[in-house]
């Protein structure tokens, strides 16, 4: 049953896993979280991640606005040793809202420059972070004059509000085009890394689960003609912008009936999931983001929280069950490709106790880093805390409340409403007053 977080203390909460059937890793030793890691040969301060948040805050071109701006300074400043950019599109009718980032050949030098001052204020604390872009189309959930335009890759009885657009092989190698430009001005932008963005219901994975797509090459019952799409841009993308890493932040389970990574009834079946990455290892990718579900279909999979949006039902699965699944099928993927650095999200429900239980899983090599999303929204200088404390600080952290997601359903600018109250709640005001 959901339950609120209530825990005072690491007994109630190793108690409540236990209740429900789990073991909670814990550590009182967070220093695995400081230990610097080689990816690909560049090295990484340390094993906290800020995960792609999107903030629907650009400028009308795409380009980062000032508030883009201080919400990724205040990530340099925190002291994270990756900072995985939000879901930037590659094209304007893939946005997710008329103020999603947006890359293009255009707009490099604001890109450019938001990198370089990221760069100058974590080198004040001694930190290089590695910068991340992840390059998305929206598809089912395009909305690019703030309407649902959908674009999707095959039908699917449960997520289809209305007829949607499925896109045809020729649609896809356009924007297979977009997404090799993007990544070129991804390039020369100076970011480490691209990702290709594969989870929470989007283009990429909805491709990836795309069984009833016909006479397609690019979907169908075989694996390889599903697979197609992100193997192919991967390989465009390192011929034509070479020296970039790629990466892809991939859902390992959609969890729901017609997904990726699902039985026939939603349930997870990891074993497509871990032949594609069986493909993408032998490729070369050895660092990787993995996530599940959706945040249209069942938020609290891939995001566990105490309160929903409003209007929307408390779900039946406790959070800390979530979390946990989350750990569980990470370290499926992490034992089973130990060459590979994984990325392990959907701490943030964990609290003051998110880097105890992140410090165990990577001494216990369940993951390789641990990722945080909306606690980097609420408390940015967590990994700063942890260097300088050995521990964080309960009052600064995020209280999953579902207020920034309520913000960017409402396509207003997303942050934390409750400790970065000043821009934020003021945000939250307007929309309640306005009736949303
Ligand atoms: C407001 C908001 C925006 C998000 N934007 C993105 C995004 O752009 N790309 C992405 O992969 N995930 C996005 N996520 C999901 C987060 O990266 C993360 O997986 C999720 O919040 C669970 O982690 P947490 O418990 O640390 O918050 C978003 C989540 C929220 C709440
Ligand atoms: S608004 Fe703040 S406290 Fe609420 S879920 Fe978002 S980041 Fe957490």
């Amino acid at each position: 049953m959901h339950e609120r977080f209530r825990f005072k203390n690491k007994n109630e909460i190793i108690q409540k896993a236990l209740d429900l059937g789990f073991e909670l890793p814990f550590s009182d030793d967070i220093s695995p979280l400081l230990v610097p890691a080689s990816v690909e040969g560049i090295t990484i301060p340390n094993r906290l991640v800020v995960q792609p948040m999107e903030g629907y805050d650009s400028e009308p071109d795409g380009s980062p606005s000032v508030l883009t701006r201080r919400r990724y300074l205040r990530y340099a400043c925190g002291g994270s040793g990756i900072i995985w950019f939000e879901a930037v599109s590659v094209s304007a009718d893939g946005c997710s809202n008329p103020k999603q980032l947006r890359i293009g050949l255009n707009n490099v030098s604001s890109f450019a420059s938001l990198n370089d001052e990221i760069r100058q204020n974590a080198g004040q604390l001694g930190i290089r972070p590695f910068l991340v872009i992840q390059l998305t189309h929206s598809g089912r959930y395009s909305k690019p004059e703030g309407k649902p335009k959908p674009l999707v890759a095959s039908r699917n009885k449960i997520l289809d509000k209305v007829v949607p657009y499925i896109l045809t092989d020729d649609d896809l190698k356009r924007i297979q085009d977009q997404y090799v430009v993007a990544a070129k001005a991804a390039a020369s932008s100076g970011f480490d890394a691209i990702d290709l963005k594969a989870c929470h219901g989007y283009l990429m994975i909805e491709l990836l689960a795309a069984k009833s797509r016909q006479k397609s090459i690019y979907g169908g019952e075989d694996p390889a003609d599903r697979f197609r799409f992100i193997l192919e841009t991967i390989e465009r993308i390192e011929a034509e912008a070479p020296g970039i890493i790629v990466t892809t932040r991939l859902n390992i389970s959609d969890r729901y009936q017609g997904g990726f990574g699902v039985d026939l009834k939603g349930q997870p079946d990891f074993t497509e999931p871990l032949l594609l990455v069986e493909e993408l290892k032998k490729r070369g990718m050895r660092f990787m983001n993995l996530s599940m579900g959706s945040p249209y279909f069942n938020p609290y999979v891939s995001r566990p929280f105490d309160n929903p949006l409003p209007g929307q039902p408390v779900p039946e699965e406790h959070p800390l069950e979530g979390v946990i699944k989350m750990i569980k099928g990470t370290s499926i993927f992490q034992k089973r490709f130990p060459e590979i650095y994984f990325v392990g999200s959907a701490y943030s429900y964990l609290r003051q106790f998110a880097p105890n239980v992140g410090a165990a899983v990577i001494k216990n090599r369940d993951a390789s880093f641990m990722g945080l999303g909306r606690s980097s929204f609420a408390y940015p200088s967590l990994p700063l805390d942890l260097i300088k404390n050995g521990k964080a600080d309960p009052s600064k952290v995020c209280t999953t409340c579902s207020g920034c997601t309520r913000l960017i359903r409402n396509l207003s600018p997303g942050g934390c409403v409750i400790r970065d109250r000043e821009i934020y709640g003021h945000e939250l005001k307007k929309l309640i007053a306005d009736g949303k």
